[in-house]
């Protein structure tokens, strides 16, 4: 039986709001993490829509030197601090804040970041192009996103409301109460034309290569998701 890397740190798998599927987490470590290991070694690493701290813990596990988070909700943040305080991680390897994506990447401009990880956010928001010009301003060389595409061969972003209830969507940024957002699924080639645009090239990797359990992973089976890589030129 293989073993999981989430298996040996199962408080991860109880403070995700996200329904817990150990193997499509695990699926997801392979591609975001493994794969991209030499990019993460050493790296300052800012973790955009956090959610309870995993990916930025297994980014310092595969040798990050420092990972930041920002996360809307704040029981998310709570449960990030705790995490990482429980499995005995210096305090001076991390930071997790409460606030939106778009505020903190408007408003900490002085910062640097080797890596940006951009994971199961990227269909949230509508404001795909705002995003990604703001990550460029931090002089990141790598990139890794992870998203729902719309599966549109043109360069699209299909919008549609979703409810805020769910501790997975969209936040209301605009603290206005609403009960429904807007939001956004970007098709593939509008994803690269974007990256491309503020100087990054993209490519996507692929699931079918290496996956050979697609249990809970049925939206990367089918294509409707993906885990994509931009470099900076
Ligand atoms: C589907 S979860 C993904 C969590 C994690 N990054 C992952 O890939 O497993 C989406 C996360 O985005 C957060 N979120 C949604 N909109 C946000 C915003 N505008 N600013 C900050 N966080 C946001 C949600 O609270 C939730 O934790």
């Amino acid at each position: 039986m293989t073993e999981l890397f989430f298996d040996s740190y199962p408080r991860f798998y109880e403070t995700s709001l996200t329904r817990r599927l150990p193997n499509r987490l695990h699926q997801r470590w392979r591609k975001i993490i493994v794969q991209n290991k030499a990019a993460l070694e050493g790296a300052r690493v800012l973790d955009l829509a956090c959610h309870d701290g995993r990916w930025s813990f297994a980014a310092l596990k595969a040798g990050a030197a420092y990972v930041e988070g920002v996360e809307g909700r704040q029981e998310l943040v709570d449960s990030a601090n705790e995490n990482f305080e429980s499995y005995g991680i210096s305090k001076d390897a991390y930071r997790f804040s409460q606030g939106d994506v778009v505020d903190f990447l408007t408003t900490e401009t002085n910062r640097k970041f080797d890596v940006i990880l951009n994971l199961g956010f990227f269909y949230h928001t509508l404001k795909h192009l705002e995003i990604i010009e703001r990550m460029a301003q931090f002089g990141a060389h790598t990139f890794i996103f992870d998203t729902a595409v719309d599966l549109s061969k043109g360069n699209i972003i299909s919008i549609e409301l979703e409810a805020v209830s769910d501790p997975r969507n969209a936040i209301d940024h605009l603290d206005a109460s609403r009960k429904m957002v807007p939001v956004g699924r970007i098709s593939r080639s509008a994803l690269a034309l974007m990256l491309n645009s503020v100087g990054y090239d993209c490519i996507e990797l692929d699931w079918h290569t290496d996956v050979d359990d697609f249990s809970e992973c049925r939206t990367y089976e089918n294509r409707k998701r993906g885990t994509f890589i931009a470099t900076r030129r």
